[in-house]
């Protein structure tokens, strides 16, 4: 796939025109660009002499990720394969390898490739981890609920097991507390 290759197929996919773009590197002020719509973000920002990162430029690394920045409106085109998790996208970050501008009113923040990460890694593994335990709750469950006797037995188990543990560990105390009561009585 080239660089302007396979943008997902919106209205005016494809279609050359000029949109300005606010973008922002990281430590500087924004600054207002007249994009091509038909180029990618991540051309437009090197086009003004801004180092960007990337990496594969196909939409597989987030090396070149980015944020719409706050009041930005949503109007980009981005390629639909990209490996840019949904969770990522609906929080607002873009490929700027592979997103095009295709209207007025954005605005980008460049350089977001840890925030992507996070969200695109951590959190939705943390996510699935979470619903993982509650599935496997949820089952346990429904497995006591068909086999009452059997829950029952263990849960007796269990109790007895902790109040035996319990009683051990009161009378290890007890001993340990004689032997302090009888040095301390010499
Ligand atoms: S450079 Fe790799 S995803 Fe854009």
């Amino acid at each position: 796939m080239s660089l302007n290759d396979d943008f997902s197929s919106g209205s005016n996919s494809g279609v050359r025109g000029w949109v300005s773009v606010e973008v922002t590197a990281p430590g500087s002020e924004p600054e207002v660009l007249l994009a091509d719509t038909s180029e990618p973000l991540l051309t437009l920002a090197e086009s003004v002499g801004i180092r960007a990162p990337s990496e594969c430029r196909r939409g597989n690394c987030l090396s070149c990720a980015a944020r719409l920045a706050p009041g930005s409106s949503w109007n980009y085109e981005t390629a639909a394969d990209t490996f840019l998790c949904a969770e990522a996208r609906d929080a607002g970050f873009i490929l700027t390898c592979c997103t095009r501008a295709v209207g007025p009113g954005l605005k980008i923040e460049l350089e977001q490739q840890a925030e992507a990460f996070q969200i695109q890694f951590y959190e939705r593994f943390a996510k699935a981890r979470e619903e993982g335990f509650h599935a496997s709750l949820r089952e346990m469950t429904a497995y006591n609920e068909r086999h009452p006797d059997e829950w029952i037995k263990r849960t007796e188990e269990s109790l007895s097991a902790a109040a035996s543990s319990s009683s051990a560990e009161d009378s290890d105390l007890d001993v340990e507390s004689d032997g302090e009561e009888e040095r301390g009585g010499r």
